[in-house]
């Protein structure tokens, strides 16, 4: 067939038509209210020209409530499908066209999106959503709910298979929000994306609180007081870049190992700024994310939750080319506390790593658990099993450097020896006891201190007596609890030699249908 036969130019015809989504004055509305078009989003994500789309000949089903006019037949419907490359690597995409009939999901839409889920389970690449829908296409009624029910599904099965990824670029509203929410991040573009099940009208008519969207669901409100959303992005083009590096640090699926990114950062490099940064008195703080960015390649961490339970930091970065997990105790934040955020926001990035082969390097600096009736009542007990369990149960490498408190519970927490941490190191200011010496103190002495005739000054040397005799590393070391004590300048090379002489750790857990978290 030569390129002008007619059969060829239907198909030309066919795919303009296809690619053109809404129409021109749709497209300059999106344009107008901050938004990229989906095409364009897709554009900016993946490697140039690698993009395949599928499905672009799918069309709503016929004859639904009002739908007759035919300037109501969009090619592809109001969701764009296929698959492309991120920095050379397979990932499935799709991504809502809020141009046609507002992205709203219709039979077919939820058929194009179960495709790709299905193909990235069956191939072992990640799938990544772009977000920006009305919700259910009101047109369809049940169907459409059914449609969405068939997404949800694929979510769960998927989920510890490949890695999911979802952003949020507009309007998630309703049940529609349970795809996103399902998947293992989210990242939220400020001031043009929300989300919520309930809307700020519903809101106004059931329980009389007048609210903006952007305070019910905006951006800033789920990455700093829900922890819905994983990353805020200032625009859609920061959103699309950090979806880009997020998965450098990502296998392509459970079956595989992240990959390997070589590094002119040096693997022997020490850095003495590291043995200054814990100051001497203990209840000082300090910025843990300092001592990570020392120690870490090139200085990168991709932060996770940046704005949420910020007494604990979790996030991506590499050693010697090895992607790791970090989760830090932020002694900078309510002195590094356990609280019910910091320990589900720490539990669910743990059981991300183990899941795809990441291993975990903690940094511990922790004075226990947050003490309170809102933390009791709230549920600590609860939420403080869901951190140990996800650390007991991972069996990926994991790693530990104690650079100050490990008190009590939060001792044993913290990927402590004894729940299968396969190295621990403590920096010299390392204190590992049941608490603080002033507590202890103040409750093994009670009596003598109250008959004291001084009990300040004795109280003074009690606390230094402690002090001296179980706030250090070396009762633990003694023990085999600490396997080493590291000059802190030294916790790069002494990190890497760790990752790599695990490289090959095998462990496994009881066969079972599932563990039961305490959810
Ligand atoms: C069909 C829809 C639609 C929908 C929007 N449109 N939402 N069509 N079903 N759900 C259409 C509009 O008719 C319009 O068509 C075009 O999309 C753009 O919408 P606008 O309203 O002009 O845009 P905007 O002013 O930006 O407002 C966006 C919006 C609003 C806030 C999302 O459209 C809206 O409130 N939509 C309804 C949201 C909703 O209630 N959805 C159902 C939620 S329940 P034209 O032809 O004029 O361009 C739900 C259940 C899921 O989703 C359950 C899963 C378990």
């Amino acid at each position: 067939m030569t390129r002008n036969h007619p059969k060829i130019e239907q198909l030309n015809d066919m795919r303009l038509r296809s690619v053109a989504g809404g129409g021109p004055q749709r497209v300059e509305k999106q344009h107008q209210s901050g938004k990229l078009t989906a095409r364009e989003r897709l554009d900016l994500m993946l490697d140039p020209g690698s993009f395949r789309e599928i499905d672009a000949f799918v069309v709503q089903r016929e004859r639904n409530f009002g739908m007759d006019d035919p300037d109501k037949q969009f090619l592809g419907d109001s969701v764009i499908t296929g698959w492309g490359t991120i920095n050379g690597r397979l990932v499935y995409v799709y991504a809502q066209d809020f141009t046609v009939m507002g992205g709203s999901l219709s039979e077919a839409h939820a058929e194009k999106i179960c495709k790709v889920l299905d193909m990235a389970i069956k191939n072992g690449a990640p799938v990544i959503g772009l977000n920006d829908s009305g919700g259910a296409r009101i047109q369809e009624g049940v169907v459409s709910l059914g449609g969405y029910a068939d997404i949800f599904l694929r979510n769960t099965l998927a989920s510890g298979v490949v890695p999911q990824l979802s952003v949020i670029m507009g309007p998630c509203a309703g049940g529609a929000v349970y795809s996103p929410a399902l998947t293992d991040f989210i990242f939220m573009v400020k001031d043009t994306s929300y989300m919520f099940v309930t809307g700020p009208d519903v809101v106004r008519t059931v329980t009389h609180e007048d609210v903006s969207f952007e305070e019910l669901g905006g951006a800033m409100t789920h990455n700093a007081l829900s922890g819905v959303s994983h990353v805020a992005a200032n625009t859609e083009e920061d959103a699309l870049f950090l979806i880009r590096e997020i998965l450098g640090y990502m296998p392509q699926n459970n079956m595989e190992d992240p990959p390997f990114e070589p590094t002119k950062d040096d693997p022997l490099r020490t850095d003495e700024a590291l043995n200054d940064i814990v100051p001497d008195d203990p209840s000082k703080p300090y910025d843990v994310k300092e001592a990570i960015k020392l120690i870490v390649d090139e200085g990168r961490f991709f932060e996770i939750h940046e704005h949420f339970a910020q007494n604990i930091v979790v996030g991506f970065a590499r050693l010697g080319g090895h992607s790791v997990g970090i989760v830090a105790n932020q002694p900078a934040v309510l002195a590094g506390v356990l609280d019910i955020k910091a320990s589900e926001k720490a539990a669910r990035f743990i059981r991300f790593c183990d899941a795809f082969n990441i291993p975990i390097i903690t940094f511990e600096d922790v004075p226990g658990f947050m003490p309170g009736t809102d933390q009791e009542h709230g549920g600590i007990i609860r939420s403080g099993a869901k951190l140990l369990y996800a650390y007991c149960e991972a069996t990926v490498p994991k790693i530990t450097v104690v650079t100050r408190k490990a008190y009590g519970g939060a001792y044993c927490v913290m990927n402590s020896k004894h729940i299968r941490s396969d190295l621990n190191l403590a920096w010299p200011t390392a204190e590992l006891a049941v608490m603080g010496p002033d507590g202890a103190v103040n409750i093994i002495f009670r009596r003598e201190l109250a008959e004291a005739e001084d009990p300040v000054a004795r109280k003074a040397e009690l606390v230094q007596e402690y002090r001296d005799r179980f706030a250090n590393p070396y009762v633990a070391a003694a023990r085999g609890y600490i396997d080493d004590v590291i000059v802190p300048s030294e916790t790069r090379p002494r990190l890497i030699n760790a990752l790599e002489m695990l490289q090959n750790k095998r462990d496994t857990n009881p066969p079972k249908k599932h563990g039961n978290i305490p959810l």
